[in-house]
């Protein structure tokens, strides 16, 4: 029985790195000529209200996205996210939250393609309703870490899997990796993106040293805290691993991870990493 619901989360510190960084590929695949197909494996509603619900319950989204939305001096690539997300909110009040569906959404041309998974019944459907009618995007009511492999590889042959769990159960942080040696034994020249939160940073050792012992080649990772490491406070931190990045993406992070630390962080703790976990 799945509990997590993204409402409450949507926006937050940890949405605004995943969703910067899902820009950063999808512009990047964007650029050469030849289609691309995106999947999500755990793909939420699509679209969250901000000003009801569950949203207000903790008001994540404050010390997220609402922190960047008044700002001037965003650096580009933050600049371009929080566009993304002026698009869904005309009357320039931050009252929707575009989850990674619609994001990705928003960067697929004519010839691209999204697949969407999500197990819960309730955001299935408000994931239907907010994607609408588009032929270039197919929505799946079924397990994203276990059916994903079947779309692999992807006609294209370009591509990217976003692999965004919400670790509800701690068997997710083996499952996770068992799915993505899978896949890339399918797909090797795929990019993966997994998301990943820091609760308690045991967890997330045992899961970095996996995927340096997997034989996946060519990993990074990028993490934001904005506060430090604790067991007692719940998330802290939360990163991204990234099989096959693009080259350029190191270079963007550099300058995007400094100004988000401070701008999001706790002033003397926050801190950001970004670390080669596999050379190429
Ligand atoms: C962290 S949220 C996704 C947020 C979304 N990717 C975004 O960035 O906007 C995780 C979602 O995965 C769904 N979920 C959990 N286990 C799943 C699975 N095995 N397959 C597909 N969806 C799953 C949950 O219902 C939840 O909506």
């Amino acid at each position: 029985m799945l509990s997590y619901r993204h409402s409450f989360h949507a926006g937050n510190f940890a949405d605004v790195l995943k969703h910067i960084v899902l820009l950063q590929l999808l512009e990047h695949f964007g650029k050469k000529d030849q289609p691309f197909c995106c999947i999500d494996t755990h793909a939420g509603a699509g679209d969250y209200r901000l000003d009801s619900g569950y949203a207000l319950k903790n008001s994540e989204f404050e010390n997220g996205i609402g922190k960047l939305w008044h700002r001037h001096d965003l650096p580009d690539a933050v600049a371009r996210y929080v566009q993304l997300i002026k698009c869904a909110n005309s009357d320039g009040k931050l009252t929707h939250y575009l989850g990674s569906p619609l994001i990705a959404q928003q960067l697929l041309r004519t010839k691209d393609r999204l697949c969407l998974y999500e197990l819960h019944s309730t955001d299935v459907d408000f994931l239907t309703a907010s994607i609408g009618k588009d032929k270039r995007v197919k929505i799946f009511h079924a397990d994203g870490l276990k059916n994903a492999l079947g779309l692999l590889p992807p006609p294209e042959r370009r591509g990217l899997v976003l692999i965004d769990p919400s670790y509800e159960l701690k068997t997710d942080y083996v499952d996770v990796v068992n799915a993505l040696i899978a896949m890339h034994k399918r797909f090797a020249t795929g990019t993966y993106a997994l998301w990943y939160p820091v609760v308690d940073r045991r967890r997330n050792q045992t899961l970095e040293r996996a995927i340096q012992t997997s034989g996946i080649k060519n990993v990074q990772l990028v993490e934001l805290g904005i506060a430090a490491d604790t067991t007692e406070h719940g998330m802290t931190a939360s990163g991204l691993i990234i099989i096959n990045p693009p080259w350029t993406l190191t270079a963007q992070m550099q300058t995007i991870l400094p100004w988000l630390t401070n701008v999001l962080g706790d002033n003397g703790v926050s801190f950001y990493r970004i670390q080669t976990l596999v050379e190429e």
